[in-house]
């Protein structure tokens, strides 16, 4: 049995986050489930509670710094000191290069990129404080290949790079950063040109689940994980190491 942390998740009412949250609350940890709509994040939280777990729900909206700043105000009141930080907030703006305005770019990096660096830079001091904590931001395969829609591509390729350079300032503190890199999840970001190509592009030949993804992160802050630091963990069935173009034999 690990032990109890408090797992503060971002973007917790979402499809990713199902699994998140589930693998977290029944590996008796406390999950703090945050999302933009306080109800759904409200209702993450239930389901964490009638599965028999620990959790709380708030809002926040990870672009706003305003938002951010009250939400750790009201954490360290009601809640107290988190341990883990889960950055899965995330939006994917369907826009081709010519099809951007001044700012929908802009928008995306906000919420992906510089919402995460604002959790980090916000709940990680009291991680260094008391020597031990976890940061991991959930990325993309996206932010590892070349990708149709720059800006998602852009921002999940900055928050990789990030949990890369942050093991640099964590320096000796007991904090670790990582990111997961998912490939295709079955979430409801996911279209059906998408899950269609899954058999012929994945190796495994798999769309993977959402609780697959908690269970990496359930690992990712244990004990046998410790030296883990500033990797990206790839959770795409192969995908990224298929050549494609050679067809499959
Ligand atoms: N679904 C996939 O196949 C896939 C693959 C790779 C990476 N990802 C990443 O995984 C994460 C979760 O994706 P998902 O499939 O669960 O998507 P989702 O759309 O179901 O969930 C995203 C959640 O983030 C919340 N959110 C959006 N903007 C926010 C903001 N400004 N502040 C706070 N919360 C905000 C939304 O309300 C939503 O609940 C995202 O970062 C996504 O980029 C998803």
């Amino acid at each position: 049995m690990q032990k109890q942390r408090t797992v503060l998740v971002t973007g917790a009412a979402g499809g990713m986050c199902r699994g998140i949250n589930a693998r977290l609350g029944a590996g008796g940890h406390r999950v703090i489930c945050t999302d933009l709509d306080p109800d759904a994040a409200e209702r993450a939280a239930q389901a964490v509670r009638d599965a028999g777990g620990m959790a709380d729900a708030f809002a926040v909206d990870v672009s706003d710094p305003g938002s951010v700043r009250a939400l750790a105000g009201d954490v360290r009141e009601r809640v107290g000191e988190v341990d883990v930080l889960i950055n899965a907030a995330g939006i994917l703006d369907r826009k081709y290069l010519a099809d951007h305005d001044d700012r929908s770019f802009e928008r995306t990096i906000d919420v992906n990129l510089v919402g995460p660096f604002r959790m980090i830079q916000t709940f990680a001091p009291a991680m260094v404080e008391r020597g031990w904590g976890r940061i991991i931001n959930v990325s993309s395969i996206a932010g590892v290949t070349g990708y149709p829609y720059p800006s998602y591509a852009a921002s999940k390729a900055g928050l990789s790079n990030l949990a890369r350079s942050l093991v640099i300032d964590f320096w000796g503190t007991g904090v670790t950063v990582n990111s997961i890199c998912p490939g295709v999840v079955d979430t409801p970001m996911v279209i059906q040109e998408v899950r269609d190509q899954v058999p012929r592009k994945v190796p495994t030949g798999k769309i993977v689940d959402p609780d697959e993804i908690g269970g990496v992160a359930l690992f990712l802050i244990g004990e046998d994980a410790k030296n883990i630091n500033g990797a990206d963990i790839l959770v795409d069935g192969g995908a990224t190491r298929y050549f494609q173009l050679f067809d499959r034999p």
